[in-house]
């Protein structure tokens, strides 16, 4: 698939089928992720591929548990028909967290700079590659939802994914093969945010 075309359609995908991914295509995309731009070439990146049925229905129950009031209440107050559709989309991925085939755990370590690392290099290293992912994933016919609904439950997810303590949660994306048509993003016009030579 030509570059432009996928990342025009590379749309969070949250209705997957739970059909199983091959080791291979998912090899693949953490071999993209890692082809990313990162600081100083320093790498600080991991990627957990979660495919195990018991962790992530542990998983499931705790992302439920916290996830499901407030997508609830932000879906209500929600006037926007798309927006609306994007809560039922939020809610049907959560509902089904454990049908989802794979989940990758974007993870991170504060390796930069070298003499002083910081923590703002590790979302600079993680966002590029997680990226990467989904476009290659879009490439592949694989959809994919960023999320961040493990940040609310990050002792859990530390838990039962066995993290180090040195390890920062970067984002989570749930990746399977689509059950909906993939359509062309929507973004503002180029016109509206590009700014020649001066603001
Ligand atoms: C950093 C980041 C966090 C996101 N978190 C979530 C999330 O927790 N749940 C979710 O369903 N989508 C999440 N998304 C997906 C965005 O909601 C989605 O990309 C945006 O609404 C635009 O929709 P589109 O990508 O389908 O065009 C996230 C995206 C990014 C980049």
């Amino acid at each position: 698939m030509d570059t432009f075309e996928a990342m025009e359609t590379c749309r969070a995908m949250r209705y997957l089928k739970p059909d199983p991914i091959p080791e291979d295509a998912i090899r693949k995309l953490i071999h993209a992720a890692t082809r990313a731009s990162n600081p100083g070439n320093s790498q600080g990146w991991d990627f957990v591929v979660l495919r195990d049925a018991h962790i992530k229905a542990k998983l499931g129950d705790a992302i439920r548990g916290v996830m499901s009031p407030i997508i609830d209440a932000m879906a209500s107050a929600e006037q926007d028909p798309a927006g609306r559709r994007m809560y039922a989309g939020v809610k049907h991925l959560i509902e089904g967290f454990e049908a989802v085939p794979v989940y990758v755990f974007v993870c991170g370590r504060v390796v930069y700079p070298y003499e002083n690392p910081i923590e703002e290099m590790v979302p600079a290293a993680l966002y590029p590659a997680a990226q990467n992912l989904i476009v290659a994933a879009r490439a592949l016919g694989l959809g994919t939802t960023f999320t961040t609904f493990h940040t609310l439950i990050e002792p859990v997810v530390r838990d039962v994914l066995a993290l180090p303590d040195e390890v920062r949660l970067g984002v989570m994306i749930a990746i399977g093969w689509p059950a909906r048509e993939f359509g062309p993003v929507k973004r503002k016009p180029v016109d509206e945010v590009l700014h020649w030579d001066r603001w």
